[in-house]
């Protein structure tokens, strides 16, 4: 099933790129224009659109991941931060990272609004920002970054904040550092598909 460049290549090649640099592949406005594009295209539950994102690039990515190693150093124990530190670094030489947030406001108000499916906003919510993380993953991916999915959120959500000047009622969900790839994804392997997939023609 492959292409180059055609949707099932660009979904087989997005791999979790921990190898970055902060060499620019594409320009700030080409990153910009595909953000932009996920961000406009990728569904929510009731066209809600409730999912907000942040995108650091140079000195504000270099804060960002300064801010998470302050954040680390007060929950992990002095003498066994050298792997976190070393995480921290690799995310830091980074070209850039992505903030993805929901706006929690829109949420509430549709359960407002829909009473009758106030249970399931926030997990839809949750289910929509996931595939905004992909849509952006891969197409930073296709236009030859490399990225990871990281989760320093809750412990940094304060300092997000007020550094970035983030509305209060944005929730932060995830962090994708992105860059250069230096390094090649490790080996993944795959659990049989005819145990995960059922057809019935
Ligand atoms: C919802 C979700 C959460 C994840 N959280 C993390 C994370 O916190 N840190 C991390 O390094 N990778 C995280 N990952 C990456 C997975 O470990 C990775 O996607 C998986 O092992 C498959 O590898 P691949 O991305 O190279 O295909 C996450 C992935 C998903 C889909």
């Amino acid at each position: 099933m492959t292409n180059k460049n055609d949707f099932y290549s660009a979904v087989e090649n997005r791999r979790s790129i921990y190898g970055i640099s902060s060499e620019a592949v594409v320009s700030n406005e080409r990153i910009q224009e595909v953000i932009n594009h996920a961000v406009k295209h990728t569904p929510s539950s009731f066209n809600s659109q409730s999912a907000r994102v942040v995108v650091l690039t140079g000195e504000q990515h270099t804060k960002l991941w300064n801010i998470t190693t302050d954040a680390l150093k007060k929950v992990v124990p002095a003498d066994n931060f050298g792997p976190t530190q070393e995480k921290m670094n690799a995310f830091g030489s980074g070209y850039g990272t992505v903030l993805f947030f929901e706006d929690n406001s829109v949420v509430e108000s549709l359960q407002k609004q829909f009473a009758l499916y106030a249970d399931n906003f926030p997990v839809w919510s949750m289910q929509s920002n996931g595939m905004l993380q992909y849509v952006i993953w891969t197409s930073l991916e296709l236009e030859g970054f490399g990225a990871t999915l990281q989760h320093y959120n809750p412990l940094i959500d304060d300092e997000v904040k007020k550094e970035w000047n983030i509305p209060s009622n944005w929730k932060l969900l995830a962090q994708m550092p992105f860059g250069k790839p230096v390094a090649p994804a490790g080996d993944k392997q795959f659990a049989p598909l005819e145990e995960r997939v059922k057809f019935f023609n």
